[in-house]
């Protein structure tokens, strides 16, 4: 539904609910500034790299104008949706497929590619490991191949451990923030056997600035073998909201489609995503805020003698030089939530970027937690 089609009073009207819907708590706010509290309750979380700033005010106010296309199933916003990503990330619409988070694109590429007979899965150590559990239930070999001494993937490695099947490369990394080259990973794909697949997963695409680091999306044109994984969980602040996408030559799509569940990305998401693209500010006031305090903790780490990996994401990898888990228990114990233990990196601790005063809430426990 366009806003053309509601009247004015209509749309105060649907404001109203969903300021009624939120029960007690403070009415939707379409201003720029904080949003969506990363802060539950009392805990801070700093356990899952979500942005504490939440949607695009345009993509609050698409859901708010959706209400009343609950009743239908999502197919043309789902189109509509595609073809904005197509002209954003230029390419086709047939070469796009959402998922319900760039979670569910990870659990297509594992099904669509791994396997007793389709072959392995290669994977960095450590990385987001959620696409390691499909393929072992898939009868996959998993192998893990240690990241670098400056953290970055190990590609040569990970090509001579590929069997035919996948080849995952999270760049930028997840837990270590941490890029691998683009002169290394362009390498790594003209190489690579068209009979191996590769998912570069872009999760964090947007927070970085590296002159080292380029999307492989212009690649694909060339690469049948190559996927790329989009989310819109991290900068535009939609974890909640489920919806992430890849990019492929369309043969691909093909190999990929069977394993789609139709209909999984729900219409709010599927507007607030559309909504999002549309509004450059999301992507700005998300990189300069993450930057700012980026840059304020990993000053503080290290004016307490704690060193973080370069990052170029929303999160930090800070060395404790001693067991991490102490600590997190700790910080937990004080209301701070980190990321969990990483057992290729036993004495680093991973947190998220949060608002300047979670961020402080962070450094107060964690001076406490490592007193
Ligand atoms: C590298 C990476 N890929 C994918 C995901 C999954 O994100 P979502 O399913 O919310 O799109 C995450 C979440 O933290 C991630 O860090």
């Amino acid at each position: 539904m366009s806003t053309a089609s509601i009247s004015r009073r209509r749309f105060a009207q649907l404001l109203g609910a969903s300021a009624a819907y939120a029960a007690g708590k403070p009415a939707l706010s379409l201003a720029r500034e904080p949003i969506v509290p990363i802060a539950t309750g009392s805990v801070v979380r700093l356990s899952s790299n979500e942005n504490p700033f939440g949607p695009s005010a345009r993509a609050l106010r698409a859901i708010t104008e959706a209400f009343e296309l609950a009743c239908r199933y999502p197919d043309d916003e789902a189109d509509m949706l595609i073809e904005a990503l197509a002209q954003t990330d230029g390419v086709q619409s047939d070469q796009i497929l959402l998922g319900a988070g760039s979670g569910e694109i990870l659990k297509i590429c594992a099904t669509a590619f791994t396997g007793r007979s389709e072959g392995t899965l290669v994977v960095a150590d450590p990385t987001f490991e959620a696409i390691l559990g499909h393929a072992s239930r898939r009868g996959a070999e998993v192998v893990k191949v240690p990241l670098t001494s400056s953290f970055s993937h190990d590609l040569p490695k990970m090509a001579a451990a590929a069997k035919g099947g996948l080849i995952y490369v999270c760049n930028p990394n997840n837990p270590t923030a941490s890029l691998t080259p683009r002169n290394e990973v362009r390498e790594f794909i003209s190489r690579t056997p068209r009979a191996t697949a590769i998912l570069v997963d872009e999760a964090y695409h947007h927070y970085v600035d590296s002159p080292d680091y380029e999307s492989v999306v212009p690649l694909i044109r060339d690469h049948p073998n190559l996927i790329v994984a989009r989310t819109f969980s991290k900068i535009y602040g939609m974890a909640g909201m489920r919806c992430g996408y890849c990019i492929a030559q369309p043969a691909t799509m093909e190999r990929l489609r069977p394993h789609q569940l139709s209909d999984s990305v729900n219409i709010m998401a599927l507007v607030a995503a559309r909504a999002s693209l549309g509004d450059p500010e999301q992507l700005a006031h998300g990189r300069r805020l993450n930057n700012e305090t980026r840059l304020f903790v990993t000053g503080e780490l290290d004016s307490l003698g704690y060193r973080t990996i370069p990052s170029q994401a929303n999160f930090i990898m800070a060395d404790l030089k001693r067991p991490v888990v102490p600590i997190i228990k700790t910080m937990k114990d004080r209301k701070v939530q980190v990321g969990r233990l990483f057992p290729a990196l036993p004495n680093h601790m991973r947190a998220t970027i949060g608002k300047k005063a979670e961020m402080e809430a962070f450094l107060s426990a964690f001076r406490a937690a490592t007193a």
